[in-house]
């Protein structure tokens, strides 16, 4: 396991025309996770620390809704501007247009370096369009690791969060905050909270979470990837209890 170079993601991001800052490094082993749990548990958290350790990319479908929702009106394809709609309200995006936009971006899934998926997949018809890429591409699925946690800490999670304009990296005013108020550690970017950080917002949100995503727990068990991990505590005890998770499963991560 080794650091990867920082990378700006923009291939993920923006689309891929264009080119991340640092090629994916090949690594003997490379760790493809998929990480399940509901809004604010923590998940793009752990993936900041995740991708720090295994050197996998980090692959937030939320992040890519975000950017796209900050371009230009006449830049945006009318599906994206959909999608960010959707997400506004706290609502899924349909499936179709996830799919359009992950399909799109495969070879940051199938890159060598491995990846850490980050609120994909979200259904079940996002779960099977993945699966059906993986075997398609020959590569496996070094676990899903979901995080749990009760309600009230979630909601307090996500009214707290403030995340960085430029490089969307996460803070938290009292539980993770900046080294200087309102501006981001890694590249003094701006941090703002995110709109859909409303309390209706949230709500609707929670109730997309136990519809539409939790079933996805017993699918991945049914598979016998899941991993289930606590999210109490501080993000290093639950970066700990999941890389304590993983060391037990290492040898499922490597292609076939
Ligand atoms: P997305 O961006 O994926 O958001 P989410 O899943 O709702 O998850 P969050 O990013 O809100 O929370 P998180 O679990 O990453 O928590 P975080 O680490 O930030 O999706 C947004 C929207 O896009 C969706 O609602 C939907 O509309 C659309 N979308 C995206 N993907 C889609 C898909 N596949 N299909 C359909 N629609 C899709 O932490 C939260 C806060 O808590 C932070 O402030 C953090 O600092 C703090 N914190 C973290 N860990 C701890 C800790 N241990 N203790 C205390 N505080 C902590």
């Amino acid at each position: 396991m080794s650091a990867p170079p920082d990378n700006n993601r923009a291939a993920w991001l923006q689309g891929p025309s264009a080119h991340c800052s640092a090629e994916p490094v090949k690594v003997a082993r490379a760790w493809r996770l998929v990480l399940l749990g509901a809004p604010g548990v923590g998940k793009g958290t752990q993936a900041e620390l995740l991708t720090d350790c295994l050197g996998a990319c980090h692959l937030s479908t939320g992040d890519v809704f975000r950017a796209a929702g900050k371009q230009r009106a006449c830049d945006q394809s009318p599906a994206m501007r959909a999608a960010f709609e959707y997400m506004r309200r706290g609502e899924l995006v349909p499936d179709a247009t996830v799919w359009e936009m992950v399909r799109e971006r495969s070879t940051c899934i199938v890159g060598c370096g491995g990846f850490i998926l980050d609120g994909f997949p979200r259904t079940i018809a996002q779960a099977e369009s993945l699966k059906g890429l993986m075997e398609q591409k020959r590569i496996l699925l070094s676990g899903v690791v979901n995080y749990e946690l009760s309600v009230d800490e979630i909601v307090s999670r996500l009214s707290g969060r403030r995340t960085c304009e430029k490089c969307k990296s996460v803070f938290h005013v009292t539980e993770r905050p900046p080294k200087v108020d309102g501006v981001c550690d890694r590249c003094q970017g701006k941090l703002l909270q995110r709109e859909d950080d409303r309390p209706e917002a949230i709500a609707v949100r929670l109730e997309a979470y136990q519809r539409s995503t939790a079933p996805l727990i017993r699918f991945y068990k049914e598979l016998g990837v899941l991993l289930p991990i606590s999210a109490k505590g501080s993000p290093d005890e639950i970066f700990d209890r999941t890389m304590a998770s993983l060391s037990q499963i290492e040898v499922r991560s490597q292609v076939r």
